[in-house]
């Protein structure tokens, strides 16, 4: 069984993907054993709870320093046994030490066909605005692991989405995650659950 610890800040829609492909065995192999989010009012705190996984709030701002912050969320994460850390919307840059111990363990969620729209500055809406300020015709989204940089890991799973004339940034938003986030991330995590990929270099393959 992978053992995964699912990082968040918001709404939680891309954790409530996951919280279902589990239980509906799309995801196979695979144990939800928590839920942390930097943010006390994130929806997704309540999402877990009301599917009876644990999920605890771990703030930067109830530290005095920022090495308290991310010891903390360190020793949770070790605590909970993780094999994977999934990155689902969690808008914190991640501890040096957490990225380094956790090497080729940790995926994040990109809402963009990465390397187009992602980087510093790039989360949420912003990246959806910055599509359609460009003018491209085709959208989508990333699933990756995490190196050192600002989504510059190994890319696992890329879907594209049509980018209509008429679209606001929070319609496109709400498209890529119906029609991208929330398909590839579940089945990243399944693909990685059931040896299914591997990273190579700064690549990820199938495994045959
Ligand atoms: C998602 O669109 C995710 O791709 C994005 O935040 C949203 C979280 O929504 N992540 C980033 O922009 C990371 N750079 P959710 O809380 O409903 O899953």
């Amino acid at each position: 069984m992978l053992k995964i610890t699912v990082l968040v800040s918001g709404n939680g829609t891309n954790l409530q993907a996951i919280i279902d492909k589990i239980e509906h065995k799309e995801i196979r192999n695979t144990e939800l054993v928590g839920v942390i989010s930097n943010n006390p009012n994130a929806y997704a705190l309540e999402r877990a709870k009301k599917h009876g996984i644990p999920a605890k709030c771990i703030s930067p701002k109830s530290f005095e320093t920022r090495e308290q912050f991310h010891q903390a969320l360190l020793e949770v994460v070790n605590a909970w046994k993780t094999d994977l850390i999934v990155l689902a919307g969690y808008l914190v840059i991640l501890p040096k030490a957490m990225v380094e111990a956790y090497s080729s363990r940790i995926i994040n969620i990109h809402p963009s066909l990465i390397p187009s729209f992602c980087g510093q500055g790039f989360y949420g809406l912003k990246v959806h605005e910055a599509v359609l300020a460009r003018g491209v015709k085709v959208t989508g989204a990333t699933v990756h692991f995490v190196d050192g940089g600002t989504d510059t890991g190994p890319i696992s799973l890329q879907k594209a989405v049509e980018v209509k004339e008429d679209d606001t940034p929070e319609a496109l938003q709400k498209r890529v995650m119906e029609q991208a986030e929330w398909e590839i991330l579940p089945k990243a995590i399944d693909m990685i659950a059931n040896g299914k990929i591997k990273v190579i270099g700064n690549k990820v393959q199938k495994v045959k």
